[in-house]
């Protein structure tokens, strides 16, 4: 059995209900999920929601209900969506749990039992939208002279007693662990900030407030809350059962990959690492922080009234089109622009007109010339040649993109073997075999048979439902789907020898067309 396999998204706050962006992330390390399940690896991928914090409580007043209500309702919205989405989650996790105040406080009491807590005043800037103290040399003016923080948030001046954490003491191994680990933070222009920001020296942190209650107590000072990101980060080891020796900590932590928005990679290659190291705990193994989407080339906001919500894109074309458009259409590491014309040719284009064109052409042609029935044949150079060609895209070069997240790179190699094989179909002519050279039809026939079948196995993590709908029609088993069955060459004899035939074949990749009232 290869590597266990531990992944996380960011939890998210949820104060109102999921954007694009959560979508985006949850249904990237979704993919990245699949994948490393069909490599062999055990898998453990979680995901959730951040309940604590000055934001959540704020939101709570102004909609008149507490907190706890905000939170239970709007969970639930996440959840929802990532099921619709069909997002393969082996947890979903609360932070207003019992469980997760237990692990918070634990580490807690683990930073402190090293010496590295210690109460003091905080004076400075805090930023409620980011839940995020800055210093004052980060902040720029806006239009109307107030401060704001790198992020173009408010901040407000804060006053309070609280514990700080000795963040300065960890600037040498933080720097030592990205030094020794050059992967540990992804894509490189973020490491590159990060290592910038570092090496210019850390204060210590302000970890607690006593202003509001909306928290995680701090152990032994009832009138302190953590501050938010404490307990929030805490979450990725509390799924695990942290803070006992459990197997699962041993098998899972350190986690593989923390997937992350590019804005918060400060708190989880700095704050994370710092807070581990301090609590004697083993740290991630990667953390990377994937681009954003905008709208038309606008960030969404009330304000602009461009908000989409991605449960109703995906009830609009189907979450198979959607997961599909948002992997391939943006590089991973960068910002990108989205429209759902963007997403209905997308889907036109390559899954309708090309694999889904090709897949429902060769097995209507088996079905309707041959009965849906297998046979052994003999194949020819050019058969083989495309079984390589398509064989090197499923097999190498789309597993090489996942693996570092390049994840458009990847599909990118599928695509070009979808086309291989399109224009294969169309050289070798199938339909005018069947008069001039039956037995030639059939060697042309088979032979895409086998590469639809790898094709259909390969981008399984993408396209779930279809992709696994696709290879019930081929007559694949749900056992004999992962990568290593690429490698099996022996499943299509075993298949013809079991007797099994096609039945009428299915479309699966329908055609999109956009709603009347967002055609331009
Ligand atoms: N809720 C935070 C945000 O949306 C992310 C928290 S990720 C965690 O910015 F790991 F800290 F939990």
């Amino acid at each position: 059995m290869a590597d266990p396999y531990y992944i996380t998204t960011a939890i998210h706050y949820p104060n109102g209900k999921p954007h694009i962006g959560h979508a985006y992330e949850t249904i990237a390390a979704d993919v990245m999920a699949r994948f490393q399940r069909l490599q062999g690896r055990e898998v453990r991928f979680q995901t959730g929601t951040d309940e604590h914090g000055l934001k959540m409580a704020q939101k709570a007043r102004d909609l008149g209900v507490t907190p706890r209500e905000l939170a239970d309702e709007m969970s639930g919205y996440f959840r929802a969506l990532f099921d619709k989405l069909d997002i393969s989650y082996d947890r979903f996790i609360r932070t207003t749990e019992d469980e997760h105040h237990r692990a918070s406080q634990a580490i807690w009491q683990a930073m402190e039992a090293n010496g590295d807590l210690y109460l003091d005043r905080y004076e400075g800037w805090y930023s409620i939208r980011d839940e995020a103290y800055y210093d004052e040399s980060e902040l720029t003016d806006g239009e109307g002279g107030e401060k704001l923080s790198p992020q173009g948030t408010p901040v407000e001046w804060t006053v309070e007693e609280s514990w700080f954490f000795r963040l300065s003491k960890y600037q040498d191994p933080l720097l030592a662990l990205y030094r020794g680990n050059p992967d540990f933070i992804q894509p490189d222009s973020r490491r590159n900030e990060v290592v910038r920001f570092v090496e210019g020296g850390l204060r210590d942190l302000s970890v607690s407030r006593t202003s509001f209650d909306w928290g995680v107590k701090v152990p032994g000072h009832e009138d302190h809350v953590m501050y938010v990101w404490v307990d929030a980060l805490t979450n990725y080891i509390t799924g695990l059962g942290y803070p006992d020796q459990t197997e699962m900590m041993a098998k899972f932590w350190p986690a593989d990959l923390h997937l992350i928005g590019k804005d918060i990679v400060r708190f989880h290659a700095v704050y994370w690492p710092a807070f581990l190291m301090s609590a004697g705990i083993a740290v991630p193994k990667k953390v990377y922080g994937h681009g954003f989407l905008l709208n038309r080339g606008q960030k969404e906001s009330k304000s602009l009234g461009n908000v989409t919500d991605p449960a109703e894109l995906a009830d609009r074309f189907g979450v198979d089109p959607l997961r599909y458009f948002l992997l391939r259409e943006f590089s991973f590491g960068q910002d990108g622009s989205y429209s759902q014309e963007a997403i209905v040719n997308r889907n036109n284009a390559e899954l309708a007109n090309s694999f889904g064109n090709l897949a429902q052409r060769v097995l209507s042609m088996i079905y309707k010339n041959l009965k849906g029935r297998l046979e052994r044949v003999e194949a020819t150079e050019q058969d083989i040649n495309l079984i390589a060609t398509v064989a090197d895209a499923c097999r190498t070069e789309l597993p090489r993109a996942f693996e570092k997240l390049a994840f458009s790179e990847g599909i990118e190699a599928w695509m070009r073997a979808v086309y291989a094989c399109n224009q294969y179909v169309d050289e070798q002519a199938p339909w005018a075999l069947r008069k001039t050279d039956p037995e030639r039809m059939k060697v042309v026939l088979y032979t895409l048979f086998l590469v639809i079948r790898d094709l259909a196995i390969a981008i399984q993590p993408v396209i779930p439902q279809k992709a696994g709908a696709l290879l019930d029609q081929l007559g694949v088993t749900a056992e004999q789907r992962s990568y290593a069955d690429l490698e099996d060459v022996d499943w299509y004899l075993r298949l013809v020898d079991s007797g099994f035939s096609l039945d009428k074949p299915e479309g699966l990749f329908p055609r999109l067309e956009l709603p009347e009232e967002e055609r331009t």
